[in-house]
């Protein structure tokens, strides 16, 4: 008998629902796995009273006996992963179904300074990250430099990594005293490592041994397909494979344990960071679209840049990802508009553009707008129940992106859910 991995994966720029998309598919699954970023993700969760903000363990921590794997292309901070499992832990979560798979590489604390000091040097030109030193982590382990979480078992071995680490770290920058004292670093990450020791596993035999047990394994999308390193509004991307390759990557399989691709769109549009975003609302429009929507970040708390759902990258992510449906999420959060509009073209003069031409001064976007509605719809369970001109909406949404769309979301919490 063997097992299939499916994937729940971010379409937009990230933060398009994933945690509680996620949490409602993972019923269905015997594991859930994370296949690539860190913790620059930042994933919520409603049940109930519970309300949780995952950074690096999957989105299915609410479900008891689901196992969660954060996978070999991911990139973990020692401290903050310890955090969050304690912090699990204290809501009464069972972490011990938490493991980490060995290949996964470390987010050091130079990182974090590498990461900020690089955004500093960059001025105007800034990417907007988290901060959080995932791009020098990815680059290190690119460079052939990185420390994988299975070479922190040998202390010898993690001591004279380390020290290697440093010193091309040092070479690297103009004024390497801004990095943390060495020594203090290396006994306090030796001290991290020893805790997290238990949860590393083999990563590969973790994921084969399950698929050939016949398991369900579901694959959690990190950031979106707009960041993603290869395909995103390069250079103002994260620094990881966020689309459907990055499973058989990110895991270690070929592309026929790969089952269903469920894509998940907000009803809009948003985006932390800088970077072109042609649907943007630079107006009370875009306010609104804020406020009612709640968007500020999860891991910086920074307020999310907000458009119109655009159909032109919608159908772009779809086709990068061979996905097989849509999950819309945040419908709830276009009630009460007179009019909802789509961006259904790019034009530069009398050409089509593309969105990697998304960011010059010279670009000009078509937008359709269809009628919006009044009625909240927050307690809606069934797609008849809707508003007609929201089902109007979906309808117009899914002939553009070419997709049916399977689920929508018109609250926060676990059941504010419609399927259709
Ligand atoms: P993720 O990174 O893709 O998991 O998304 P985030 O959790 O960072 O951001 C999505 C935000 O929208 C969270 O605060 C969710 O609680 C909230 N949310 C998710 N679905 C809905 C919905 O259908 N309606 C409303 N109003 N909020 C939602
Ligand atoms: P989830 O999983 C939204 C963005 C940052 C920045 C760019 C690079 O919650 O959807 P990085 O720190 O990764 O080097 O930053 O990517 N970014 C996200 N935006 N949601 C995320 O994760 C993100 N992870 C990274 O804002 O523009
Ligand atoms: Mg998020």
């Amino acid at each position: 008998m063997s097992g299939r991995i499916d994937a729940v994966l971010g379409m937009q720029w990230g933060d398009e629902g994933k945690g509680r998309i996620v949490d409602w598919y993972a019923r269905d699954y015997d594991v859930v796995a994370r296949f690539g970023g860190g913790d620059n993700a930042g994933h919520r969760i409603e049940v109930g009273e519970t309300k949780l903000a995952l950074r690096l363990v999957p989105s299915a921590a609410l479900h008891p006996t689901v196992e969660l794997f954060v996978g070999s292309g991911c990139v973990v901070n020692l401290e903050g992963a310890l955090d969050e499992l304690a912090r699990l832990a204290e809501v009464g979560v069972d972490t011990s179904r938490v493991k980490f798979s060995d290949r996964a590489h470390i987010v050091l604390p130079d990182h974090g300074v590498l990461d900020r000091a690089s955004e500093n040097a960059r001025g105007a030109g800034r990417i907007g990250t988290t901060g959080r030193g995932i791009g020098p982590a990815y680059a290190d382990r690119v460079s052939r430099l990185g420390i994988t979480l299975g070479e922190t078992l040998d202390e010898r071995e993690f001591r004279s990594r380390l020290r290697a680490i440093r010193a091309a770290h040092e070479r690297a920058m103009q004024d390497p005293s801004i990095l943390p004292d060495f020594a203090e670093m290396e006994e306090r990450l030796l001290a991290l490592a020893l805790r997290l020791r238990s949860a590393i596993v083999d990563g590969v035999a973790y994921v084969h041994t399950r698929l050939a047990a016949g398991k369900r394994i579901l694959a959690e999308g990190a950031q979106g397909t707009l960041l993603d390193i290869s395909f995103g509004s390069y250079p103002f991307v994260t620094s990881s494979q966020c689309t459907a390759g990055g499973i058989c990557t990110g895991l270690g399989v070929g592309p026929s344990a790969i089952g269903r691709v469920i894509g998940i769109l907000k009803a809009y549009t948003t985006r932390v960071g800088e970077g072109p975003f042609p649907s943007e609302l630079r107006d009370a429009a875009g306010d609104r679209l804020r406020e009612a929507g709640r968007e500020f970040g999860t891991v910086t708390g920074r307020p999310r840049r907000c458009g119109w759902f655009d159909a032109v990258a919608a159908r772009y992510a779809a086709s990068l990802n061979g996905a097989h449906a849509v999950a819309l999420t945040k419908l709830d959060v276009l009630s009460g508009l007179d009019r909802v509009g789509i961006v259904t073209g790019y034009h530069r003069g009398e050409s089509v553009a593309s969105l990697v031409e998304a960011g010059r001064s010279d670009f000009d976007v078509e937008i359709e707008y269809l009628d919006g509605w009044a009625e909240d719809i927050s307690a809606v369970r069934r797609p008849d129940d809707l508003p007609a001109a929201a089902r109007r909406y979906i309808s117009r949404l899914e002939s553009l992106v070419g997709l049916p769309i399977e689920l929508f979301s018109v609250g926060p919490e676990r059941d504010s859910l419609i399927r259709a």
